[in-house]
């Protein structure tokens, strides 16, 4: 049931699990702290052993690194609760364990989306009800915010991974409104920064019930340094960091994620982001009058997802030739759809070429068959 505009939003941390609610966070021995000079409280070893690494580790890192999540904070441009998780994959996991309870609960996924929301809550006895994206990949609002009532969490992934298009954060804020606290909304911006689209993050102050999930792997380029965060409402966030893992980010990733988002940092990724649209844009240009290519959804990310109307497939073909893509044939609304990540100048000129190449086949399998 809907409530009345006129009432206070309901506290999104009473949607999660009672005994959630009452768990009371791991008491480490950096959490609990102190003062002193002797620090005997953790059963770490006192002295480092030298295996060659760059810095001494014998000591736990921080509990949660707060230098982190603030530099999160000031890049994200919110004064809203931040932690630092081991990528956005731990964000998705984290946020079904603190809200929804196995065999109970259910999370809301708009198919085809990223596999990871109906893999986690798999895996934790979590029903997934699918309210897939329309024929143009938009969200289907209406009907998401009809099992709100009856779910704990609705993902948006903002751009869209596998199809690549943004929703409009009208849609977004449409939906927010909708569900009105009934349920959280999990809006996954992986990929916001290759997309000229606004971020949720703006919206929290008004839905306490919205959360979003960012990530370092992708225009970062430290995907290996395993960094995502979470920008939560104070009452989300009290949730979450109860179940959050004491020390979550090793300290050489925490070094890592703050020279990122230093200023020099930032303007790094921006750069590399806008040569990466330059190249995504030649690679469209090139591929998009070609016979055999019959869509290329509008790419706000860094790959693009295309449709071949060859009997070939245009993933074997690649592969065929060392170029290694993801087949979407698995995905029923993405038969024959391919998706391509844009990589360097050279990587591209090479698919560009083999494209055509595939083009010259299907043509002459066409002129064949007439
Ligand atoms: C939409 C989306 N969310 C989250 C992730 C996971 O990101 P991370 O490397 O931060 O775990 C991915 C990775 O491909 C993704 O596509």
């Amino acid at each position: 049931m809907h409530s009345d505009s006129s009432q206070t939003p309901r506290n999104p941390a009473s949607l999660a699990p009672k005994a959630i609610q009452k768990l009371i966070p791991y008491q480490s021995a950096r959490r609990i702290g102190g003062e002193g000079n002797v620090w005997l409280n953790a059963n770490e070893l006192e002295h480092a052993i030298d295996f060659g690494q760059q810095s001494e580790e014998n000591r736990y890192p921080d509990f949660l690194p707060q230098t982190l999540a603030s530099a999160y904070q000031q890049y994200a441009q919110t004064t809203h609760p931040v932690v630092a998780v081991r990528g956005a994959d731990e964000a998705i996991d984290l946020i079904i364990r603190s809200f929804c309870q196995p065999q109970k609960d259910s999370i809301v996924i708009s198919s085809p989306t990223y596999a990871m929301y109906q893999f986690c809550a798999d895996a934790f006895y979590i029903d997934c009800i699918d309210v897939p994206l329309t024929e143009q990949f938009s969200l289907n609002t209406e009907a998401l915010a009809q099992q709100a009532a009856t779910s704990k969490v609705i993902f948006v992934c903002n751009p869209n991974n596998p199809t690549g298009n943004a929703h409009s954060i009208e849609s977004i804020e449409q939906l927010l409104k909708q569900v009105d606290g009934q349920a959280l909304v999990v809006v996954d911006e992986a990929y916001i920064e290759f997309s000229e689209s606004s971020s949720a993050v703006g919206l929290i102050a008004d839905y306490p019930n919205l959360v979003v999930i960012r990530t370092l792997s992708k225009a970062f380029s430290l995907a290996a340094t395993r960094l995502g965060f979470i920008i939560a409402s104070p009452q989300v966030m009290s949730i979450i960091e109860r179940l959050i893992a004491p020390y979550p980010i090793p300290d050489c990733a925490a070094t890592i994620g703050l020279a990122a988002l230093s200023d020099a940092g930032i303007q790094k990724m921006l750069d590399a982001t806008k040569a990466l649209l330059v190249t995504k844009q030649r690679f469209i240009e090139s591929i998009k009058q070609l016979e055999v290519i019959d869509k290329i959804v509008d790419s706000h990310t860094n790959f693009v997802l295309l449709h071949s109307r060859s009997p070939l497939s245009l993933f074997e073909f690649l592969k065929q030739h060392g170029v290694v893509t993801r087949n979407q044939d698995h995905e029923p609304a993405l038969r024959d759809h391919v998706r391509i990540t844009i990589g360097s100048d050279t990587s591209m000129q090479l698919v560009e070429t083999l494209i055509a190449q595939y083009n010259q086949h299907y043509l002459q399998q066409g002129r064949v068959e007439q």
